[in-house]
């Protein structure tokens, strides 16, 4: 298959291109690198990419920020930012990039913990991420010949170091466990699915 990966350089992303391209063809776009440089939160950026790469079979999104801040810290624009990049990013990406999927074609999202298991300072950011899961069960009532599904995994190995203290009593999940889901959105056959990935 020919894959895009967006964030493919990114923590996540440079592991789900390392599993993926030992049988697959990948392109990998990014911010600052990769193969293809584009902006996820401008929507005519997302159908340029769209048009240099042509025809697809797949496209995953590891990529998209959110303000973390205190509730009593965070302005409204502090909540577009959230808006503006990993929600409406990936939403532009099914609502532009399925018109450059090859029929069964696949887009597969990424979320994470927050949705569920919000932490302090984390009311944009968990936001963000829950209306990613009702975005991804509402579209795939509407669409027949692609399939949208979304990864939300706890805090991953690779930056567990990093973030764990932000997230208390947490474990984090063995990377191959976290590409396993992509793998299994990619090449399996599930659509409209929350894929809840824990240690
Ligand atoms: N890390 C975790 O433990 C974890 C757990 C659950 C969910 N998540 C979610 O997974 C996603 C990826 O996390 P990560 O830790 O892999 O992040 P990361 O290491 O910061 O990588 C993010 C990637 O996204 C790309 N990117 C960022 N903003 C972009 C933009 N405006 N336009 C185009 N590309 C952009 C970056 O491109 P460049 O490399 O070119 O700058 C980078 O490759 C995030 O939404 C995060 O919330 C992460």
């Amino acid at each position: 298959m020919k894959i895009l990966i967006i964030g493919g350089n990114g923590t996540i992303g440079r592991r789900i291109k390392e599993r993926l391209q030992t049988n697959h063809e990948i392109i990998v776009a990014g911010k600052n690198s990769g193969d293809l440089k584009f902006n996820l939160e401008n929507s005519s950026s997302i159908r340029e990419l769209f048009e240099k790469i042509g025809p697809l079979d797949a496209i995953i999104a590891v990529a998209g920020d959110a303000k973390w801040d205190r509730f009593e810290n965070l302005t409204e624009d502090d909540y577009y930012t959230g808006i503006r990049s990993k929600l409406m990013g990936q939403v532009n990406l099914v609502r532009i990039g399925k018109d450059y999927l090859n029929y069964g074609g696949s887009i597969t999202l990424t979320s994470g913990i927050l949705a569920d298991e919000p932490e302090i300072m984390t009311t944009s950011a968990a936001m963000v991420n829950g209306a990613i899961h009702s975005f991804v069960k509402a579209v795939n009532l509407e669409l027949e010949t692609i399939r949208v599904n979304v990864v939300c995994s706890d805090v991953v190995e690779d930056s567990f170091e990093r973030y764990k203290n932000f997230f208390p009593g947490h474990r984090p999940v063995p990377m191959e466990k976290v590409t396993d889901a992509y793998v299994k959105c990619i090449e399996g056959t599930i659509r409209g699915e929350i894929i809840r990935i824990k240690a």
